[in-house]
């Protein structure tokens, strides 16, 4: 069976561009491959974290995965913390790269620019990433547009490894949405909703009340044009919330062009809100269930014990060709 992994950085408010462009795809992937999916909290670490708030937005994740539709029976959900060969076969990864490839990386020159001291766990971040796919032999990597650089490189590195010490890695394929896989800010079509934003009307956190996202919703930014057409040069804000629309309602573009032809943005806007809303209340609702019975712990701990039985057997080929002696 073919495998996929991929991964989410426990670093605050998720948003509805995190489901749509990965999350979303975690769920239904679940069904037809073998499943690993990981809470990243070492990459969280790559910028400064409070301890205490970090502890709760690494359990908050997990629970939201399991909230959001993965079935532990199916798919492993663990936390990469739990899994020591990530941060060993990072380091092995990060020995392969060079600097100059790290340096070209848009999100490492975005999270950099303008700081006086970069973290030095920034600018290795991706090999990091890297190690995390290549452990599982993954498949397919599901993730947003702002992903794809970095699988670029992490296929760059697996060839790299395999050109110099025999074929060992597989070398992963993004699995990228065709619509939705960059969900843009509400109050700025030119900038990704971010969970990170300081504005937080810019973006739709999964865990929002349901009269937050109406509100939110109905403050977008939109075009004097006043038609709901999908195009991304000229109306990108509208692109943006049919996207969001198109992904909620599982109708196709298309069809909503068509069911708002000759209606303004209100009526639009408003079953907008409602889609949203539909999708997300009943994630909320087991959300809170989840956190309230404590099951998340056991569901770890499964799935610790099966990513490291994968992950504890791949290392240790990836050593035995580097040219490590192994233990008895
Ligand atoms: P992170 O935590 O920034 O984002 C998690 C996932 O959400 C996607 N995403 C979006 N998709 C559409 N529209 C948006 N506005 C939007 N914002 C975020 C991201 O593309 C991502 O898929 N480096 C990764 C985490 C990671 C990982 C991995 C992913 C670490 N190891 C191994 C895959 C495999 C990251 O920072 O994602």
């Amino acid at each position: 069976m073919k495998k996929v992994l991929s991964g989410i950085q426990p670093s605050g408010n998720l948003t509805l561009g995190n489901y749509i462009g990965a999350l979303k795809n975690f769920v239904t992937m679940q069904h037809e491959y073998e499943c690993y999916f990981m809470v990243v909290d070492l990459h969280a670490i790559t910028v400064p974290q409070e301890p205490a708030a970090l502890k709760e937005q690494i359990e908050s994740l997990a629970s939201l995965y399991v909230a959001a539709g993965i079935d532990p029976n199916k798919a492993s959900v663990f936390l990469q913390s739990h899994v020591p060969a990530h941060a060993e076969l990072g380091w092995l990864m990060t020995t392969l790269s060079y600097m100059g490839e790290l340096e070209r990386m848009t999100q490492f020159k975005d999270k950099s620019a303008g700081k006086e001291s970069i973290p030095t766990g920034l600018f290795v971040y991706p090999t990091l990433m890297a190690a995390d796919i290549l452990l599982y032999d993954a498949d397919y990597v599901p993730v947003g547009d702002d992903q794809k650089q970095h699988l670029e490189l992490t296929r760059d590195l697996s060839e790299r490894f395999n050109h110099r010490f025999g074929d060992t890695l597989k070398v992963p394929e993004p699995y990228i949405p065709e619509v939705g896989a960059r969900i843009m800010a509400l109050d700025d079509a030119s900038k990704k909703m971010s969970k990170s934003s300081p504005n937080p009307s810019s973006y739709i956190a999964l865990l929002d009340e349901p009269d937050v996202i109406r509100k939110k919703i109905k403050r977008a930014t939109t075009d004097s044009d006043m038609s709901v057409r999908f195009d991304k040069e000229k109306k990108p804000e509208v692109t943006n919330l049919i996207s969001i629309y198109a992904q909620c309602s599982g109708l196709s573009v298309q069809q909503i062009e068509e069911k708002y032809e000759g209606k303004g943005y209100g009526d639009f806007k408003k079953d907008l809100a409602e889609q949203v809303v539909g999708t997300l209340e009943p994630i909320q609702q087991r959300y809170k269930e989840i956190r309230s019975s404590g099951e998340i712990y056991d569901i770890l701990k499964k799935g610790a014990e099966k990513a490291n039985a994968t992950a504890s057997k791949k290392i240790k080929e990836v050593k035995e060709k580097m040219g490590f002696l192994l233990p008895n």
